[in-house]
């Protein structure tokens, strides 16, 4: 169940959102992006995000999943790949939470193999102290404590991804 006021409300997301967007527009000055979500758990930041990206974009997504309810299973599937040809462009991968970091890992050097002008990341959370891999991250929306959260795109057991904020999740008993 979600409990208590919203971790991250929905003011405070648009706002840090548009803030990135803005670091990303400025510091791609000149480029093309092709921005990568990463679904399913992306695709509420992913959509807040590039439309306030300035700069010229084309789009794709990988699904991709590694939990199951609560529990990471430490093994990536890739359900459905990207369709772009990624050889010489500017890939910006698009994420809603890093965690261990085993997913973007996996699918950064998936990526890199197909010869990319560059890469980056960049998550709306960022859970450090869970981290596994050594993967840097260029753009955080937020830091967050070890606590499993829903909303904005995120699940348990494929729900609640439609709340409009971060929640904090406690399994019911
Ligand atoms: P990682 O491979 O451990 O970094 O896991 C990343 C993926 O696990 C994210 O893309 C999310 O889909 C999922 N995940 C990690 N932590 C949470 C959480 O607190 N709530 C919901 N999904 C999470
Ligand atoms: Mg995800």
């Amino acid at each position: 169940m979600v409990t208590g006021k919203p971790f991250l409300n929905a003011e405070q997301i648009q706002i840090r959102v548009r803030e990135l967007a803005s670091k990303i527009s400025e510091e791609y000055q000149g480029k093309e992006i092709l921005a990568v979500g990463i679904l399913k758990g992306a695709f509420m930041f992913f959509s807040d995000i590039v439309r306030h990206i300035q700069a010229p974009m084309s789009i794709d997504f990988i699904t991709a999943s590694s939990y199951l309810k609560a529990q990471t299973s430490g093994e990536i599937t890739i359900h459905c790949d990207i369709r772009a040809d990624v050889e010489d462009k500017h890939v910006l991968l698009i994420e809603d939470i890093v965690d261990t970091g085993l997913t973007l890992q996996y699918i950064r050097n998936m990526l890199s193999a197909k010869k990319p002008a560059s890469i980056k990341i960049c998550a709306f959370l960022d859970k450090k102290a869970r981290r596994r891999a050594d993967i840097e991250i260029d753009y955080v929306g937020f830091e967050i404590p070890d606590k499993f959260v829903v909303g904005y795109g995120l699940d348990y057991d494929n729900k609640f991804r439609n709340l409009p904020y971060i929640s904090i999740f406690k399994e019911s008993t």
